[in-house]
């Protein structure tokens, strides 16, 4: 198959240079990276301006009034309004944390904890993160609420109509993913958020696979919240955000209390900060979240439409180039799709395919991707996963096939 070059624009090895990770070698072989919806490489400005924080400006923020307090207080709250600008909204909606694991505990305890009574339901999609269910199960234990999913067909996409017939009264929460790390799908979040907010009920999306992947505007999705995590958009690890309705901002009690989330302490009570800084207790990872902030500065500067063009293009490729691969199952065929592939290998454990294509310095994931109610829909213990990102090439995934076919010829 011949790939069209759809882009004249950028330049993609140039981009490619600026992620130093990227020029190493594995087991004497030149690196494939092809995990990055597990964790996103890092540029070089990422990692220095990590670097040049630690360096020249460390210090707490929002306690001191020396130059380095000022400086560190700066860099962090101007990357609150970078990561802002990138997701279209205001930065008073967005609440910096640890990621979206953070996020959507934030969610579950602060807003639906105190909401939910016996007899309420939580609709689950069949393709989410345990980081989307889990804490929802915690919730639902405590509260008497039950869970209830949403089941997708066999390509992998949602079912729409079973989703919407699944919305009955007693459904209060729909928590459901953007873009699922293990198929790839891409659920069309705002026609589901206007039904949901048609029937009152609050949405709840796991964003983590589709902000470093598409151009967003969370506010026009029309969703109640939005969870992102910084490592899997070229940020470092231990940084995100939760994007919220500021009149659920506004209504939600703290998560968790202690430093930086108060106006004032008393031993008779306490009032807490306005906005978001209210559910940012304690010391935050400052230098992480200023480099999220250079994150968000280069990926802007790229541009998201390219970087979803680019990936498309090299989805396409490496579907192409897998299904050359006799006896190879993809997982996920659903006609909206982000650059993942998973996939089974008839005769192969996936945990030996990734073994040895890591021998041929390929790095896939294999295993349940945290999603085990995903796998007992397809009836399996464990995929590979294959995924790319813009700084993925064309020759790279001709090499990656390369080895899967000798990998496969091993296992086989
Ligand atoms: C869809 C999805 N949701 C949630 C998470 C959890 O993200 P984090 O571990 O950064 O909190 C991940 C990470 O793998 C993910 O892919």
């Amino acid at each position: 198959m011949s790939i069209p070059t759809i882009d004249t624009v950028h330049d993609w090895n140039a981009i490619r240079a600026d992620f130093p990770l990227l020029s190493r070698e594995v087991h004497g072989k030149p690196l494939i990276y092809l995990d990055s919806a597990n964790t996103g490489q890092k540029p070089a400005s990422v990692i220095d301006t990590v670097d040049d924080f630690y360096r020249h400006h460390n210090a707490n923020v929002s306690r001191a009034v020396h130059a380095l307090g000022t400086e560190a207080t700066e860099a962090y709250e101007a990357s609150r309004t970078k990561l802002a600008g990138f997701l279209k909204a205001h930065r008073d909606e967005l609440v910096l944390c640890s990621g979206t694991t953070f996020a959507l505990n934030l969610v579950a305890y602060s807003w639906a904890l105190p909401r939910l009574k016996p007899g309420d339901a939580i609709l689950l999609s069949r393709m989410e993160h345990h980081a989307n269910i889990v804490p929802w199960q915690l919730v639902a234990e405590r509260t008497g609420a039950k869970i209830k999913v949403a089941e997708i067909r066999e390509d992998g996409s949602l079912d729409i109509d079973a989703l919407y017939a699944a919305m009955t009264p007693e459904v209060k929460i729909l928590g459901l993913a953007h873009v699922s790390n293990v198929l790839g799908t891409v659920n069309p979040v705002r026609e589901i958020c206007r039904e949901t907010r048609r029937r009152g009920i609050v949405s709840v999306i796991d964003g983590s696979q589709a902000a470093p992947h598409r151009a967003l505007d969370i506010p026009s999705l029309g969703c109640d919240f939005y969870a992102i995590t910084g490592h899997k958009m070229c940020g470092p690890t231990g940084t995100g955000a939760l994007w919220a309705r500021r009149e659920h901002i506004a209504a939600m009690p703290p998560f968790l209390g202690g430093g930086e989330m108060i106006k004032e302490v008393r031993f008779e009570g306490t009032i807490f900060n306005d906005g978001p800084h209210r559910f940012e207790a304690g010391t935050p990872n400052i230098a992480g979240h200023i480099g999220l902030g250079a994150a968000v500065d280069y990926l802007t500067a790229i541009g998201m439409e390219a970087v979803e063009a680019r990936e498309a293009e090299l989805l396409a490729h490496a579907t192409e180039a897998l299904t050359r691969i006799d006896g190879l199952r993809i997982l996920g065929t659903a006609p909206e799709k982000a650059a993942v592939i998973s996939f089974l290998v008839e005769g192969a454990h996936a945990h030996d395919l990734a073994t040895l294509l890591d021998l041929e310095g390929v790095a896939v994931r294999s295993g349940h991707h945290c999603a085990h109610p995903l796998m007992q829909f397809f009836d399996v213990a464990a995929t590979c996963r294959a995924s790319f990102a813009f700084y993925n090439t064309h020759d790279e995934i001709e090499r990656f096939a390369v080895a899967l076919t000798k990998v496969r010829r091993l296992l086989g």
